[in-house]
């Protein structure tokens, strides 16, 4: 098969987005547009994939300079043709060319594959789509015996045409070395003065260069974003789809109209997740895992017959198998959670390893420690880990008892099976086995009386 090139084009304003940022950088799924474009022209193995850019061109370079991509710029946006005529010096005469738009983001492989394979044959394909309402869209006018003439825009169309419901999606694919041909010959004398890549359907075929009509199946992956409202509906369109995914894959959602995917999510047997909950990143859940209403998990790592209840935020963190987390917890990045570990409501916990079966169960904040096995945390207990210019570390042995409103200002250790008195403010190691306490001594101020109001 020929070399394929992908050209994305991505110049547009997106005036209608009424936004700062460029539209091909509005997020779906939480990657930006032109992400997700990449992605279904990375998945044919393209030798390159060009974008032509245009507004904010350093924003959208900055977002996906991770990507390997060549970079094509259109100042002045003159129209579809002008577009790929920007990235077409950088295309190898010989490949077959692919383009798409930056702002048609559920376009898949698999739908591409015959344009690529028809453009590594000679021909020319467009993917076309039938639609009861084709406002907008340039129109594929056929001839008698069904074969495609040309393309004519919305506003260039007659009254017949216009009647067409046959639409051209604007995905295309030809041989380059036809298209940079085509390209010097098509003009901007139109109704919108624009160079229209469209006008090469009908110089292929005073070619006699075969074209194809490749009809798409599904109307929502061809659907551009020109507005905040259309990318709202290709965001459930692609939940939707996540959803369903999950589903057939033995995942209870107890609504999926009510569950978000930005990211990869891979789970075991049996996870059950309830409404509102967002997946970020790449998160792994184990067997018979329990997800609670409204949580947030992003880039972790969870293992069998965990229980996260409502509301918790878990983020770059690993929780082993039966751990319990929440309602209302929330872990930050670097906590990594051993086996049976409890971590209650309004409990914070930063950087810190929780040893097996320590429990860590109200209203407490533990960053950057180092907690062994069956520790018990009282309420309300804090590590003071920052002292204004450093972070120091806190260290908890097995087995150890931490009274209730305790601080711990580290750097610090208790030493395995300590006691530390309720009410403590701990600021030098506590020794193993002992009690330690830093209270000031209760009194009873005999026959004291309460200051009066006076009448
Ligand atoms: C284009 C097609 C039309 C098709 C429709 C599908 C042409 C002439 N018309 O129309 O047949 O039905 O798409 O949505 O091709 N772009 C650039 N630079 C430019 C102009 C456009 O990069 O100078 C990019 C835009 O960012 C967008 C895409 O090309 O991603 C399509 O541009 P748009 O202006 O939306 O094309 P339409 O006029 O809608
Ligand atoms: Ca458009």
């Amino acid at each position: 098969m020929a070399r394929l090139e992908v050209i994305i084009l991505a110049a547009g304003q997106g005036t209608r987005m009424r936004s700062e940022s460029p539209k091909v950088l509005h997020r779906l799924a939480g990657q930006p547009l032109l992400a997700h474009v990449v992605d279904a022209a990375e998945a044919l193995q393209p030798a390159a994939v060009h974008v032509v850019y245009g507004h904010g061109g350093d924003q959208v370079r900055t977002a996906l300079e991770h990507r390997s991509l060549h970079w094509a710029e259109q100042a002045e946006q003159l129209g579809t043709g002008h577009a790929v005529a920007q990235a077409l010096p950088a295309v190898d005469p010989e490949a077959a060319v692919l383009v798409l738009y930056g702002d048609v983001p559920l376009i898949a492989a698999d739908t591409l594959r015959p344009l690529a394979a028809a453009a590594a044959a000679g021909d020319v394909a467009v993917l076309t789509a039938l639609l009861d309402d084709a406002t907008g869209y340039g129109r594929i006018v056929r001839d008698d015996a069904g074969r495609v003439l040309r393309i004519v825009e919305q506003k260039d169309a007659n009254a017949e045409e216009l009647a067409l419901r046959e639409i051209n999606t604007g995905i295309m694919a030809m041989p380059a070395r036809r298209l940079a041909d085509w390209l010097t010959r098509i003009s901007n004398d139109n109704a919108q003065g624009e160079y229209y890549l469209t006008d090469i359907i009908a110089l292929a075929r005073g070619d006699d260069i075969g074209v194809d009509a490749v009809v798409a199946r599904d109307n929502d992956e061809i659907l551009g974003i020109n507005d905040r409202v259309q990318l709202a509906h290709l965001e459930r369109v692609y939940q939707s789809r996540a959803a369903e995914r999950l589903m057939r894959a033995g995942v209870t959602l107890r609504d999926p109209a009510r569950f978000d995917l930005r990211g990869e999510l891979a789970c075991g047997r049996d996870v059950i997740i309830d409404p509102n909950v967002i997946i970020e990143g790449t998160v792994r859940l184990g067997d018979r895992v329990r997800i609670g209403a409204n949580c947030v998990l992003r880039d972790v790592v969870i293992g069998d017959d965990v229980t996260v209840e409502p509301m918790s935020v878990i983020e770059q963190a690993e929780l082993a198998q039966g751990c319990q987390i929440g309602p209302f917890a929330r872990i930050r990045p670097g906590t990594v959670l051993d086996r049976g570990a409890k971590v209650g409501n309004f409990v914070e916990v930063k950087k810190s390893h929780i040893g097996a079966g320590s429990k860590v169960n109200h209203l407490s904040y533990i960053g950057d420690t180092e907690m062994g096995t069956d520790v018990n945390i009282g309420a309300g207990t804090i590590t003071c880990n920052y002292d204004g210019a450093n972070k120091h570390r806190t260290v908890i042995g097995d087995g150890a008892f931490i009274g209730s409103d305790t601080q711990l200002v580290a750097p610090v250790s208790v030493g395995a099976g300590a006691t530390v008195g309720a009410g403590s403010t701990i600021t030098k190691d506590a020794p193993a086995e002992e009690l330690t306490l830093s209270r000031s001594r209760q009194q009873t101020i005999g026959g004291w009386k309460r200051p009066a109001k006076k009448k």
